[in-house]
C-alpha cells in the first residue's frame, strides 16, 4: 500500500518562560493513502500537537514529517501555507461555520477564494451536501442545524478543494454520541468516495472501532498501534 504520511523521530518542545516542555518525544508512525486512522491518548499526550505539525500549522523542534513525498518540515512559510490550503482539510471541535452564510455558501467559500467559477463551485457544494445527507439543509444557516449536521457541513466544506488529507481534532467532542456516528460515517464516505485519508483525534472510546487503525499516544510518544 502507498504511504501518505511518514513521521520520523518527531520532537516538539514548547518553551514557556524559562521552562521547556517536550510535548512530542520522538514520535514514529506511518499512514497509508486512503486510511481512516484514530489518534487516542490522555489529555496532554500530544495529540493536537501532532495533528498541527502534520497539517503545517506548527513546526517541529526535531525530526521529519513527509506527506505525499514532500518533507514539510523543510518548507518555508509560503510553501507551507500553499500545502495547508491545497492539500489539507481541517475539522475542529467547534465547527467554525460562518453564521451569516447558508450551508451551501459555507461549503463553497474556500472554492470561491480559489477563484473557481460560481456555477461550478455551487454544483460541487450541492453534490457534497448530498453525499452527507444534507440536501434539504443547503439553504439553512448554521444556527438552524443540529451539531451533527453542522459538523457534516464542515466536512463537506473541508472537501471542496479535494484535499488529500483530512485532519480532525475531536470532531465529535461537541455533539452527543448518537450524532457522532453520523460524523464518522461522513469521514468513511470521504475515504470511500473521494480517496481522502483521514486522521482523527478522539476522546470517545467507541469511535476507534469504526476506523482502520488506532494510534495511541502517551507522554508524547506512540505507545501502541492497533489495527
Ligand atoms: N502552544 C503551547 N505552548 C506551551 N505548551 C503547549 C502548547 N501547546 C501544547 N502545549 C503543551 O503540550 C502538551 C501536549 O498538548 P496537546 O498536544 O494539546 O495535547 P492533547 O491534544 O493530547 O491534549 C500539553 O502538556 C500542553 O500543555
Ligand atoms: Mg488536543
Amino acid at each position: 500500500m502507498e504511504q501518505l504520511i511518514v513521521v520520523e523521530d518527531l520532537w516538539k518542545t514548547y518553551r514557556v518562560g524559562d521552562i521547556e516542555f517536550p510535548a512530542l518525544r520522538g514520535v514514529e508512525t506511518r499512514v497509508n493513502k486512503g486510511e481512516f486512522v484514530a489518534i487516542v491518548g490522555p489529555s496532554g499526550s500530544g495529540k493536537s500537537t501532532l495533528l498541527h505539525i502534520v497539517g503545517g500549522l506548527d513546526s517541529p523542534t526535531r525530526g521529519r514529517v513527509i506527506v505525499n513525498d514532500v518533507d514539510i518540515s523543510k518548507l518555508n512559510s509560503d510553501k507551507l501555507a500553499e500545502y495547508r490550503n491545497r492539500d489539507i482539510g481541517f475539522i475542529f471541535q467547534f465547527f467554525n461555520l460562518i453564521p451569516y452564510l447558508s450551508a451551501v455558501e459555507n461549503v463553497e467559500l474556500s472554492s470561491a477564494i480559489a477563484n473557481v467559477n460560481r456555477k461550478t463551485r455551487r454544483a460541487k457544494a450541492i453534490k457534497l451536501l448530498e453525499v452527507f445527507n444534507l440536501t434539504d439543509k443547503t439553504s439553512k444557516k448554521p444556527t438552524e442545524l443540529s451539531g451533527g449536521e453542522q459538523q457534516r457541513v464542515a466536512i463537506a466544506r473541508a472537501l471542496i478543494n479535494d484535499p488529500i488529507l483530512i485532519l480532525a481534532d475531536e470532531p465529535t467532542g461537541n455533539i452527543d454520541s448518537e450524532t457522532g456516528y453520523g460524523v464518522i460515517e461522513a469521514f468513511r464516505k470521504s475515504v470511500e468516495n473521494f480517496g481522502t485519508t483521514v486522521l482523527m483525534v478522539t476522546h470517545d472510546i467507541e469511535l476507534p472501532k469504526f476506523c482502520d487503525r488506532t494510534i495511541m499516544l502517551k507522554d508524547g510518544k506512540v505507545i501502541e498501534e492497533v489495527a
